[in-house]
């Protein structure tokens, strides 16, 4: 391990000498094939499982632009002008600290062997970020794991809007995964969108083989964010529930059982005030 670091930091002090020669046409435009080469590792799956750094992180600045989507990784905007990772597991000057950032995602998530600092996909990518890290510095991210599930209720329709944002962009189909069929216990998906532990025995949808999802913190999705989605969840399954249950017997589909309430709903407030006074008189 020993001799591996210092192999790694060896090619850095080589690699390090491009960006810095700036005076210098030539290493430009390494720096800018580099770059290009890193923005196809970005978006491309090359690891042994199906993800690339896309499906995970944008590359674009989340304070000012919006691509649709909301992605369990930070944003690698400005990632480079950073000088510690990962809550402060990887920090201080240099390239080192983001290229480790880099291979725990690339161990973890695209599931191949952590890169060294020569490799050429390495380079290309820590080429790309820095080429979409225009300020010098940049604040650390934060990342807090959540430990609970969260104690507020949920409004399924702002959950709808973050479903979109946040799950189908992995969860779809012909995505890398099968889309959600809503059928798991509300239990589990929280534990996947928190990255807690699965309880025993909840109920889930999906086959082994894929590769983990990765946790959104507590700074990517709020626990009220989280209560959406879960409200939009439990609404799904239960118009699913009444699906399947049209099945057996049609005459009570969803959508008929929600004319059915609506209904039933205009006419009791209609019956409300001729009701109403009887009532009181009573107490
Ligand atoms: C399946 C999802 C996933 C994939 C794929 C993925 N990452 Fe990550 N990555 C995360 C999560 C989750 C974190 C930690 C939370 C955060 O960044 O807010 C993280 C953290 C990082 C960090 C540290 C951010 C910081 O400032 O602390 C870097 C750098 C990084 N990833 C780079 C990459 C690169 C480059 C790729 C592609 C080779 C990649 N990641 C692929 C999910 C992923
Ligand atoms: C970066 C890709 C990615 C994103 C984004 C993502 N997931 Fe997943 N999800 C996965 C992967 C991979 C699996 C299968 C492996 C596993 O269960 O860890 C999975 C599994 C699941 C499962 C378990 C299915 C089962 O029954 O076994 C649920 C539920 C789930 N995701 C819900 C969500 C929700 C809700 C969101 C949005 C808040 C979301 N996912 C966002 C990648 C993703």
């Amino acid at each position: 391990m020993a001799c591996c670091v210092l192999g790694v930091i060896l090619v850095l002090a080589a690699f390090m000498a491009l960006p810095g020669q700036a005076g210098n046409g030539a290493s430009l435009t390494v720096e800018t094939e580099l770059a290009l080469a890193g923005k196809g590792y970005y978006y491309r799956a090359w690891g042994d499982s199906c993800y690339s750094c896309i499906y995970c992180h944008a590359n674009i600045d989340e304070d000012k632009l919006d691509d649709g989507y909301w992605r369990p990784g930070s944003s690698l905007w400005n990632s480079a002008a950073r000088t510690s990772y990962y809550n402060g597991a990887y920090s201080g000057e240099g390239i080192l600290p983001l290229a480790r950032s880099v291979n725990t995602c690339v161990v973890a998530f695209l599931q191949t062997d952590a890169l060294n600092l020569g490799d050429e996909r390495m380079q290309a990518l820590l080429a790309y970020i820095r080429s979409i890290s225009p300020d010098d510095t940049a604040s650390p991210v934060k990342i807090t794991r959540a430990t609970k599930a969260p104690e507020m209720d949920g409004d399924p329709r702002r959950g709808e809007k973050l479903f979109a944002a946040s799950c189908v962009l992995c969860h779809r189909d012909k995505g890398i995964l099968p889309k959600l069929g809503f059928k798991a216990d509300s239990a589990l998906v929280l534990a996947k969108i928190r990255g807690m532990k699965v309880p025993d025995n909840a109920k889930g949808e999906f086959e082994d083989g894929y590769p983990p999802m990765p946790f959104f913190s507590m700074e990517r999705l709020s626990d009220q964010q989280v209560a959406d989605i879960l409200a939009h969840w439990d609404y799904m399954s239960f118009i699913q529930e009444q699906a399947i249950q049209g099945e057996i017997a049609p005459e009570e589909s969803a959508v008929e059982m929600l004319i059915d309430t609506t209904d039933a709903e205009a006419e009791s407030h209609k019956d409300t005030p001729a009701e109403a006074e009887p009532a009181a008189k009573d107490h």
